[in-house]
């Protein structure tokens, strides 16, 4: 059966607003131009001054003659007030001399701050300078602070926002029917600095010691595991929690949560504690999850050779959540429904999304915080990964759900119709400016990444791209990486040109169709293919038509489950001859459906597999494909009676009732009276 199940765009990405500016507790007497609201006035382009729309600041990644080693991070929060006090003591390593620190901060009241330098004496800051805009904070010292480590303190203050961004407070009705606050964190992309003033950056990695004082009766959850609890010394309804220090990481990985829930536990195959907090009384609802990442965590372990590195992870269900879900290392956050499932009453798409959401959160694990993005512009990359092997690890632990057929039918067919848009855009795009990452992310990255990675998966072969995969995975662990680094060792694992293919589909918009025509001569069939851009406003006939490097498979009626040749096209067109192909066998292109392209056969290629499509000898998503691709054309090419005869015959010997459907369904949203003749004459065929 096809479930559509529709990926999200990311969901957080509605919910961005703009810098507030806080006034909370008193204000620290040294403060120096605090929380300067830059007022530009803006000079259009004749000259004149706007105030109309601001242009894009340019944007500069933070110095680097101060960097983080350690954060040891307390937290106070207090869940009446909506406030919460935070001690950072960062061990840093100053790289040049200055007197100096910019770090990112936002809205947060910084009270004080001092550097001691190792074995000399602590300097108090004598400014604190904040770049709302930039979300950055400047701190001044009297004198220099020399080249070499040191320990910088700074005590501040900070709201536990409403936002669901940094910091926040998430509402619940408690069994009693009362209402209460747990305080969450949501870092990615650019939040932790709402949390704690930090280099927040993801190239700039660290370990975290993180202490939480909270209420005794509440649950406290940060990336590690609890190594000490002990009563807080000023007031005994408080409970300091300590955890163990982080692997290095990102700071838009790190997590705290303090709240009420309840658990189930597991441990997977291969040691590793996997919790599921749900809320209190809903441990039942948790299991289902707690099957799937106690499954998961071992294909991941096996499938990149590289164990789980931290002791435990919790996934736990939080009431107000913008994302679907987020990775964080250790402490997966989820939206309630991508996370519970009531046995009595879920139905089976609800697992299957479920299992697709922890899947791929937990490849996250792997890839994007063992190995991170060297910067944002690399995302694209994080999530069209993830969203491929969610699909992989499904498909190890769940065979009956066939998911692959859901991801064509949902990612795969979904990113082709918009790519095709005038509209789209290259998956990899320059960001500068980290609020620029909300705006790029939509379905072209994470189901046209998605489907790429599939394509390249399929293209390189399973062995080599798991070699490619651990190699990369080792050679960058616990540092950070970019595209071409991954591209160079999957082209080192398998000997092909992977930064050459794969820059053709990731730096430009759109995707190629590939026009077949055949020829037999004795026992060999000879192809022509081609390719040019496939556009939905007509086709590309300009001179600057792109091209890409395709991989193409084919494969006969002989065995259509099985590819007989494959073949990179590197130009726009050449030419392929198959030996030993008799004039009664069918070919089809692009077995599997797994190559980001559509396909137009010429007349007598289409007439030819006709059979396969009736006898169900080509498979479900091949047949998908195909119906997918000859209803694209349709659409183009509905005044050409004779291609519209020939395509209702071949939709017409498709006989999966859910496909028929869709033509039905599309082909009235369309108001198109030739496409619904069309469907309906697959409906008619079907009911016959
Ligand atoms: N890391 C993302 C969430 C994210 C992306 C947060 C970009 C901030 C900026 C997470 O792994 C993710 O992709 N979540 C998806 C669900 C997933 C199953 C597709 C989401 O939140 O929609
Ligand atoms: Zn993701």
């Amino acid at each position: 059966m096809l479930l559509f199940l529709a990926r999200g765009v990311p969901l957080l990405l509605a919910h961005r607003t703009t810098t507030r500016c806080l006034s909370l507790l008193p204000r620290p007497v040294s403060v120096g131009s605090a929380r300067i609201k830059f007022s530009t006035v803006f000079v259009s382009a004749t000259g004149q001054n706007t105030t109309a729309m601001p242009e894009r600041r340019p944007f500069v990644r933070l110095p680097t003659d101060v960097y983080p080693v350690n954060y040891g991070l307390s937290l106070k929060p207090d869940l009446i007030d909506f406030t919460f006090e935070g001690k950072l003591e960062a061990l840093a390593e100053v790289t040049q001399a200055t007197n100096q620190i910019v770090m990112n901060c936002a809205d947060i009241d910084i009270i004080t701050a001092s550097f001691a330098p190792q074995g000399g004496e602590e300097i108090n800051a004598t400014g604190f300078n904040y770049q709302n805009e930039d979300e950055k904070v400047t701190l001044s010292f009297p004198s220099a602070l020399q080249k070499g480590s040191g320990t910088l303190k700074i005590d501040y203050v900070g709201e536990l926002n409403d936002k669901m961004k940094g910091f926040y407070r998430s509402k619940y009705t408690a069994p009693t029917g009362e209402i209460r606050y747990a305080a969450v964190t949501q870092f990615e992309a650019t939040d932790a600095r709402r949390a704690f003033p930090c280099w927040d950056e993801p190239a700039i990695k660290a370990t975290f010691d993180i202490t939480l004082i909270v209420p005794k009766d509440r649950v406290a959850l940060s990336n590690m595991n609890v190594i000490d609890r002990k009563p807080y010394p000023e007031d005994e309804n408080l409970v300091e929690v300590k955890f163990a220090t982080t692997p290095i990481m990102s700071t838009y990985l790190v997590a705290f949560v303090i709240g009420e829930y309840d658990f189930v536990e597991s441990q997977s195959s291969d040691g590793v504690t996997v919790r599921v907090y749900t809320p209190i009384g809903k441990a039942e609802q948790g299991k289902f999850a707690l099957e799937v990442a106690t499954k998961t965590l071992p294909f991941y372990k096996d499938y990149f050779s590289v164990p789980y590195p931290l002791p435990k992870i919790d996934l736990i269900a939080i009431a107000d959540f913008a994302a679907g879900a987020m990775e964080n290392w250790g402490l997966v956050t989820y939206r309630e429904t991508a996370l519970l499932i009531d046995p009595k009453n879920s139905c089976s798409s609800s697992k299957q999304w479920v299992a697709l959401v922890v899947g791929h959160e937990l490849a996250h694990q792997w890839f994007g915080n063992l190995v991170t993005m060297e910067w944002w512009t690399h995302l694209w990359l994080n999530e069209g990964f993830a969203s491929w092997i969610e699909y992989l690890c499904v498909d190890h632990c769940f065979p009956e759900y066939d998911i692959w057929t859901q991801f064509v039918s949902a990612d795969y067919t979904r990113a082709l119709d918009l790519d095709a848009l005038d509209s789209s855009h290259p998956i990899e795009v320059n960001v500068g400016h980290p609020s620029e990452v909300d705006e790029i992310f939509d379905a072209i990255s994470y189901s046209k990444g998605a489907s790429v990675i599939r394509m390249l998966h399929n293209y390189i072969g399973d062995e080599d791209f798991r070699k490619g995969m651990n190699a990369y995975l080792l050679k960058f662990q616990h540092k950070n990486a970019s595209t071409e680094d991954l591209w160079d060792c999957l082209e080192e694992a398998s000997g092909k040109p992977i930064a050459a293919v794969m820059g053709s589909w990731t730096k430009q918009m759109g995707f190629p169709i590939i026009l077949v025509d055949q020829e037999q001569v004795s026992n060999d069939r000879i192809l022509k293919i081609s390719q040019k851009k496939f556009c939905a406003s007509g086709p590309h006939d300009g001179e600057d038509c792109p091209s890409w490097m395709v991989p193409i498979s084919i494969c006969t009626s002989a065995d259509p489950t099985c590819t007989k040749l494959k073949v990179l096209l590197d130009r726009p067109e050449t030419t392929i001859t198959l030996s030993g192909i008799g004039p009664d066998q069918w070919i089809k292109i692009n077995p599997g459906t797994v190559g980001f392209y559509r396909i137009q056969y010429s007349s007598s290629m289409l007439e030819s597999v006709l059979p396969g499509i009736r006898d169900l000898s080509l498979q479900p998503v091949d047949r998908l494909g195909l119906q997918n691709d000859l209803f694209s054309l349709l659409h183009k090419q509905a005044d050409m009676q004779e291609e519209k005869n020939r395509i209702e015959r071949v939709l017409g010997a498709i006989s999966a009732p859910d496909l028929i459907q869709k033509v039905l369904n599309f082909a009235l949203s369309k108001n198109h009276h030739l496409l619904l003749q069309c469907a309906f004459f697959t409906t008619r065929g079907q009911k016959n």
